[in-house]
């Protein structure tokens, strides 16, 4: 269902430790670390395909079986990420480097990514 953007705005200072959402012309919407990806843009992209970030095999085998970020899956992937990825690809044993687990929210959050993510 619908997020808001303006609350996720405000739950993604759970995220802004490990990712930082900077549109391609270096306009910093939200400064945040770079334990993670870059989230300008994550709805509509691939899967583990955020450049100049390494990501774990178990994302990269995500984006290579086909996975295009809607918002439902993002939505699913940031309440349990290995849980996520475990379903979709069907291997318990590909573990994501994202161990942070967002338990209330996830709408608003990725309502807020989608509004970042021009098509
Ligand atoms: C990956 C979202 C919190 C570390 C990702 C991806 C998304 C995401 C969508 C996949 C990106 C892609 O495929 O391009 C979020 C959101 C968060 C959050 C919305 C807050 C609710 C965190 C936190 C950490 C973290 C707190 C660090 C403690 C990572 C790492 C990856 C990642 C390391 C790469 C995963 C891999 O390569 O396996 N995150 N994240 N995230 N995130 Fe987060």
């Amino acid at each position: 269902d619908a997020g808001d953007p303006a609350k996720g705005e405000k739950e993604f200072n759970k995220c802004k430790a490990c990712h930082m959402v900077q549109a391609p012309d270096g306009t910093d919407i939200v400064k945040g670390g770079k334990t993670g990806p870059n989230l300008y843009g994550v709805v509509g992209r691939k899967a583990g395909a955020a450049e100049g970030f390494k990501f774990s095999d178990a994302l990269i085998k995500l984006g290579e079986a086909g996975e295009i970020w809607t918002p439902e899956d993002l939505e699913h992937y940031i309440t349990d990420p290995n849980s996520y990825v475990e379903e979709k690809t069907g291997e318990g044993k590909l573990k994501t480097k994202m161990t942070f687990k967002l338990r209330k929210g996830q709408a608003d959050v990725v309502a807020f990514l989608a509004a970042h993510s021009p098509d």
